[in-house]
């Protein structure tokens, strides 16, 4: 692929501005454009997500009750990327059902940032888990090995999914660690999950309804990833309980 000579500085990155009557120069807009494309290249946001924003978020027409909470969650999602880093909850915690746009939105916020000069990098949070146990291997390559450092430094940490993988004490350990360290750094987090939390009003015991009387008890975010790393993200997040409202992917192909 050719990339074209921006005509406006002819690719040397500076215009000359004339500003009564003197001449001086100025960076060219074209700079900040390659910029924010480079780095969302290497934010590693999957190609389905790679478009998502807020102009491309649609709410439903045939559930007003829903559309007005999602339309609430985008001016929140909105007014956290304009107003980033927040001096008390610098991070971002999404939470609701799958399908309900979460991936979509933390996105569509780190995409706002990105462009805005800050750097962010996405990590679905089982291929993280992965990476990092595997780069406990010998054989493993240098990037798993980075993996972990990557999650702990960066400045913009999208964590996706958080809490899909079954507990295990290493597992629990790891994730406390990534979230208290950047808590304790003041690196932000975006995060997102499907487990319930009763804080925004989760019932975790519900009686269900092809048995009489019978009581289902749903998995927990703090069951999952264990109680202090929970809690330091509740500390450190904005926190959002998504509506409930159809799985995106059923609503469009209806
Ligand atoms: N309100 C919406 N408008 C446009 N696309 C949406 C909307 N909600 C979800 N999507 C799309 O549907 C798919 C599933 O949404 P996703 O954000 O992955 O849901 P979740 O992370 O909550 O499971 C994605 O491709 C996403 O871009
Ligand atoms: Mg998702
Ligand atoms: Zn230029």
């Amino acid at each position: 692929m050719t990339e074209s000579v921006c005509e406006k500085c002819g690719g040397t990155g500076w215009k000359i501005q004339e500003r009564e009557g003197l001449s001086g120069a100025e960076r060219c807009e074209c700079v900040f454009v390659g910029r924010t494309r480079r780095m969302e290249e290497s934010s590693r946001v999957p190609p389905l997500y790679r478009n998502a924003s807020l102009d491309n978020f649609v709410l439903p027409k045939d559930n007003p009750t829903a559309g007005r909470g999602l339309a609430q969650v985008m001016t929140t999602v909105s007014s956290f990327a304009r107003n980033f880093p927040d001096e008390k909850r610098p991070g971002l915690l999404l939470i609701g059902e799958p399908g309900c746009g979460k991936t979509h939105l933390a996105v569509a916020a780190l995409r706002l940032l990105i462009a805005r000069g800050f750097e962010g990098l996405f990590f679905d949070y089982q291929n993280l888990l992965d990476r990092i146990r595997a780069g406990y291997d010998a054989a493993a390559g240098a990037s798993d090995r980075e993996a972990y450092r990557f999650a702990l430094d960066t400045e913009i940490l999208l964590l996706d999914d958080l809490g899909a993988h079954r507990v295990n004490d290493w597992v629990e350990d790891t994730v406390t660690s990534i979230i208290t360290h950047r808590c304790n750094n003041r690196k932000p987090l975006i995060a997102t999950t499907n487990l319930p939390d009763p804080e925004v009003g989760d019932q975790l015991a519900s009686r269900g309804t092809a048995i009489a009387g019978k009581v289902e008890y749903r998995i927990s975010l703090a069951e999952r990833i264990g109680e202090r790393a929970r809690s330091r993200l509740f500390e450190m997040c904005k926190v959002i309980r998504m509506p409930g409202v159809e799985d995106y992917r059923l609503r469009k192909v209806r």
